[in-house]
């Protein structure tokens, strides 16, 4: 059965920081960031996976300003490609002071999640479309991403890389 390309795949998801999330500085703990990242992120890979997926890789976390209890915080996550069974997604932190309405860029991230069946295997998924110029940047980024994450995971060789072939010939 020819397999259905399912519209571009993001999800938002809004929190606000309560003081059971922050740490002694008063600013959000990082794990629970991660956690709210990996939640937004799992929901866009599984719209698009139309399945059950399961985080295999966490990439690329940056942490570029503390959020502060009070801050309403929103995480957009974007599936940026498909392969076989696994999903990469973007993910971008933003947080918002309401009563100043400062908005303030917080994190940004690379999440890859797997697919699977009702047995637990792997299960392959249709491809994405990107459409616009960012999404067609993401799109062709994270094929190098990819094969990165698989040379660092011990999967394939960097002589294995297609796409980074070039950087590993030594003639
Ligand atoms: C994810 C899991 C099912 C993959 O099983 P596996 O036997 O390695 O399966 P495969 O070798 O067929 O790999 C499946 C996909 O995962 C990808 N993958 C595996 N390890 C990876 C890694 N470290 N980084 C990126 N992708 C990885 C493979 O490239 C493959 O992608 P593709 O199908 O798009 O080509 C298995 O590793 C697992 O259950 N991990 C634990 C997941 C988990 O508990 N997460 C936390 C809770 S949600």
């Amino acid at each position: 059965m020819e397999m259905k390309t399912p519209a571009y795949s993001r999800t938002i998801m809004t929190e606000i920081v309560l003081p059971n999330d922050a740490n002694a500085l008063n600013n959000l703990r990082g794990g629970k960031i991660l956690h709210w990242m990996d939640i937004a992120s799992a929901i866009a890979a599984g719209k698009h996976a139309q399945a059950v997926v399961v985080t295999v890789s966490v990439d690329q976390v940056s942490f570029e300003n503390p959020i502060k209890i009070g801050d309403v915080v929103t995480i957009e996550a974007k599936v940026t490609r498909s392969f076989n069974s696994s999903i990469e997604t973007y993910i971008e932190v933003w947080a918002e002071n309401l009563p100043s309405q400062n908005k303030y860029k917080c994190n940004t991230a690379y999440y890859t999640f797997v697919a699977l069946d009702s047995n637990g295997r792997p299960k392959k998924i249709a491809p994405v479309q990107p459409e616009s110029e960012e999404e067609q940047k993401q799109f062709e980024g994270a094929l190098k991403r990819r094969e990165i994450r698989l040379i660092l995971a011990g999967r394939i060789k960097a002589t294995e890389a297609e796409s980074l072939k070039s950087l590993f010939e030594t003639n």
